[in-house]
């Protein structure tokens, strides 16, 4: 899989270096560029946003700018996500849908936004025809700062999905078994006391069916209890 992002903050990313994501596009599975704004910006004080048409309090970033920038990176077979408080909910659904793509290009706005002219061009039917979709997407009901901590949410939920960037595969298998809710049970390890809690006894019986019933209901109880 081939991962873009889009940002005047490329120094943001610098997480996506580290850990299984570092180890899996060392190991070719993945291929991870930082793109950096500004670079297309063509003014003297490379600027990337201007005041908004209609008035108002912000800025919003410039289409010129952000068309430069993804231009060479929608070309086919590519999925465009604008990251925006505005934008669909992400969820785990949505984790598995985008990891099974070729291609994703983030694009991480800031200030109020970008121009939605942006949206509008690369939702032409001449992109679609090519294999280009465009999606606005966030990541959760509240206001960041930018898009830039969102893209790596969303990179870290799919990247975690594809084969053989994961340390341990079952959790995957395990996950996609709890769609709704997230209903996880909870987990203990050693040692079998920690200041007087006692590990549950079921869970040192060895009885397999008897330990997944139990993890089942603990799970429900909880979700219920968080709702
Ligand atoms: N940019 C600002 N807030 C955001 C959010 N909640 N999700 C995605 N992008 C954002």
């Amino acid at each position: 899989m081939r991962l873009d992002v889009v940002t005047i903050f490329p120094e943001y990313l610098s997480p996506l270096k580290l850990s299984l994501l570092g180890k899996a596009q060392e190991e070719g599975l993945l291929e991870i560029n930082i793109h950096d704004l500004r670079a297309h910006a063509t003014d003297n004080h490379h600027s990337v946003d201007d005041t908004p048409y209609g008035g108002g309090a912000g800025m919003v970033m410039k289409a010129e700018v952000w068309g430069s920038a993804l231009d060479p990176l929608l070309v086919n077979d590519v999925d465009l996500i604008i990251l925006t408080p505005g934008g669909k909910r992400f969820n785990q659904r949505m984790a598995e849908q985008f990891s099974q793509c070729s291609q994703l290009v983030f694009a991480c706005g800031r200030y109020e936004g970008i121009d939605d002219r942006i949206r509008q061009y690369y939702s032409q039917n001449k992109f679609a025809d090519k294999g280009v979709r465009v999606h606005e997407v966030s990541i959760g009901d509240y206001v960041l700062g930018g898009g830039e901590v969102a893209a790596m949410v969303m990179i870290e939920a799919i990247t975690r999905l594809l084969p053989g960037v994961l340390g341990n595969p079952e959790s995957i298998i395990e996950e996609s078994h709890m769609h709704e809710g997230f209903a996880e049970h909870p987990a203990f390890t050693k040692p079998q006391t920690w200041r007087d809690i006692a590990v549950p006894e079921i869970l040192l019986s060895g009885n397999h069916a008897q330990i997944a019933a139990w993890r089942a209901q603990s799970a429900k109880d909880r979700a219920e209890k968080n709702f």
